[in-house]
């Protein structure tokens, strides 16, 4: 029999109580943790969002308390009525933050049962998440999850106030609207009452943001939910919030200043220190030097060994001389077996012309000098592993291999990335031996898990701003320069004149932050004017007709008095994750969906009535 709540109030929670509380009178509600039964005495761990706390039934005390909780079990949903106590000597849990006091019940209320749940949520890892995900209202009770919810709540506030400080208006934008132009899928929405038309849910504000601009409102930003349509990954889901930002009249480093301001209070709200300004690092020294536009400044960067290697040497080593010839150390690994050696080739991308050589014996017997030089330029110690990676002779040139001066081809580009992957990738597998990617996780686990804060991490996050981007890519299939980002870009000013005539060495005024190899924001200063904005889709080969039918209110906007404008947008679940040392972004979306794009919870996506169809003006063609 359920007991009503009645005039009971509570007033404290659980994780709050401390040897100080002593002598207090209390309520505490919450669930069952964990029940201990010692005959006359049964302990219940009573757990809320703040912690756990130890309630003690004395059969002499309370008889019917002590009765209900001879049968309560694990989740049922408790009210306790008691005084906080010291606890003997021999019972203090120094583990527990309330492990100095327990509360001696006068009277316990039992407000629910529950039925019995695939796992409980004090168990420490649950290993499939699929479980997790269907029963996620419990999955979300685990402290772990609450804390990541905590911190969460507590890096938004601390951006949504930096942010108002700074000047900027948090305004909506629509979510129900047209195709935006940021190159993944839209998902749709019918119309029901305009036929065979639809809605298109934004994959970001971009273009709300920009007229906001013209509209005078000086500096924009919302916590803004993005959806696309695109294939899921552990940083990637199908709809995800985005610090989103725009501001009027700025230069490059007006936002930077701007990012670089609310980023740290939102890392200080997680108790980590950020200094700023962060570093800058152009797209082609980046790719040079981490093989990534994404780089992971916490492991030593890729080094150029091409003098190393006599042109004889390259030779019979088959390297293409004329591609880049580069090391990559992972410090403090020791030496592996040859069999260790092998199980990492899977992590090495060769099909894009690149090779490696991981086998320094062997190295050493035919170039001694080359394999001794190659550890001296890399600055490796006795236990680093040290891989050199190079181009591939035998690779085939595509016509879009073509160097185009002053730029890095695409062959480079491609024995960089797969230097770069594999030095991530190691790195990750190798973690553990140096204890280059243990540092955050750790100090996370270490947080204070009602405020979320955690321990100093100063170190382990290191953001990058990378700029300098090419505005074009070559697209063999089409023969067309298309831009590199969305077609809202401007170009450097100074490379504004080889628009039309070298697309190849223009500069696009976007940039990007990466922090810990990780993507987190992207943006850009932003063309302003019309006739610029023309000739970008002229030279994108988008048609006048083909820009009118996708953007033509915000061509019509662009023409009554557009201020220079630019912004940028943050992931903001890829910081939260960064900061709760999670491996997905699923431990820090309440709701995510699967990696096969489902919400195993509300079961979404699901077919609908014949009825909503008809309404709908849609007829389903084809069910696989
Ligand atoms: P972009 O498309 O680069 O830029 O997105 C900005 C940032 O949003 C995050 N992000 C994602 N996070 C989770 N799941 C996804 N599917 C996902 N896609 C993107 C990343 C990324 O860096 N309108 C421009 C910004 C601008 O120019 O102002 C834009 O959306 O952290």
């Amino acid at each position: 029999m359920l007991d009503f709540l009645g005039n009971l109030e509570r007033t404290h929670l659980c994780g709050d109580l401390r040897a100080a509380s002593a002598g207090q009178q209390v309520v505490l509600m919450g669930w069952v943790n964990r029940r201990r039964d010692h005959g006359n005495l049964i302990f219940l761990d009573l757990r809320d969002r703040s912690g756990i706390a130890q309630i003690v039934l004395d059969k002499e005390l309370t008889p019917e308390g002590h009765l209900k909780g001879e049968q309560v079990r694990p989740e049922y949903v408790v009210a306790a009525v008691g005084k906080v106590r010291l606890r003997d000597k021999d019972a203090i849990n120094p583990k527990m933050p309330t492990g100095e006091i327990e509360i001696e019940a006068t009277e316990l209320r039992v407000l629910n049962d529950t039925r019995l749940a695939p796992f409980s949520p004090s168990e420490e890892a649950i290993q499939n998440e699929e479980v997790r995900l269907k029963y996620r209202f419990i999955d979300l009770r685990r402290p772990e999850m609450q804390r990541n919810f905590w911190l969460r709540h507590e890096i938004t506030l601390a951006i949504r106030e930096s942010l108002s400080r700074q000047g900027f208006l948090e305004i909506e934008t629509p979510i129900l609207t047209k195709s935006t132009p940021e190159g993944a899928r839209d998902f749709l929405v019918p119309s029901r009452v305009h036929a065979g038309e639809f809605y298109a849910l934004p994959q970001s504000p971009q273009i709300f943001k920009q007229i906001l601009m013209i509209s005078g409102f000086d500096r924009y930003f919302q916590i803004a939910r993005c959806f696309r349509d695109e294939d899921l990954r552990a940083d990637r889901q199908l709809e995800f919030t985005q610090v989103d930002l725009e501001m009027s009249f700025p230069r490059q480093e007006t936002v930077f200043g701007v990012v670089e301001q609310f980023l740290a209070a939102g890392f200080a709200a997680a108790g980590v220190t950020l200094a700023t300004p962060f570093p800058r690092i152009t797209y082609d020294d980046s790719m040079r030097q981490f093989g990534s536009d994404k780089p992971d400044l916490r492991l030593p960067g890729l080094t150029d060994v091409r003098s190393a290697f006599t042109d004889a040497a390259l030779e019979t080593l088959r390297i293409d001389p004329a591609l880049p010839v580069v090391a990559l150390r992972i410090p403090k690994v020791g030496e592996l077996s040859r069999k260790e050696r092998e199980e990492n080739h899977p992590l090495f991308d060769q099909k894009k012309g690149a090779k490696f050589i991981d086998d320094f014996k062997r190295l050493a017997k035919s170039f001694p000098e080359a394999a001794l030089k190659v550890r001296e330029l890399a600055g490796a110690e006795e236990a680093d592993f040290v891989i050199v990676v190079a181009g591939d002779p035998a690779h085939p040139v595509k016509a879009s291999d073509t160097k185009f001066e002053g730029r890095l081809s695409e062959r480079e580009i491609n024995v960089l990335s797969a230097a770069g992957n594999f030095r991530t990738e190691l790195a990750k597998k190798y973690a553990d031996r140096h204890g280059a990617f243990g540092v955050t996780e750790q100090a996370v686990r270490d947080a204070d898990p009602k405020s979320g804060k955690s321990v100093d991490g100063t170190s382990a996050f290191n953001p990058i701003w990378i700029v300098d981007f090419p505005m074009f890519e070559y697209d063999l299939a089409s023969a067309k320069w298309m831009p590199a980002h969305h077609p809202f870009t401007a170009p450097k000013e100074a490379d504004m004149a080889n628009l039309l005539t070298d697309p190849a060495s223009v500069r696009a005024n976007c940039y990007d932050l990466a922090m810990n190899g990780l993507e987190l924001g992207s943006g850009s200063i932003r063309i302003h004017r019309k006739d610029v904005q023309q000739q970008i889709f002229k030279s994108l080969g988008i048609s006048d007709e083909e820009a009118r039918a996708r953007f033509g209110f915000f061509l019509d906007a662009l023409e009554y008095g557009t201020p220079p404008h630019g912004g940028i947008a943050l992931g903001l679940d890829r910081i939260v994750m960064l900061l709760a040392g999670g491996a997905s972004l699923r431990e820090v979306i309440a709701f995510p969906k699967s990696a096969k794009a489902i919400d195993l919870m509300a079961e979404a996506p699901t077919s609908v009535t014949e009825q909503q169809l008809k309404e709908l003006h849609i007829r389903v063609a084809l069910k696989s």
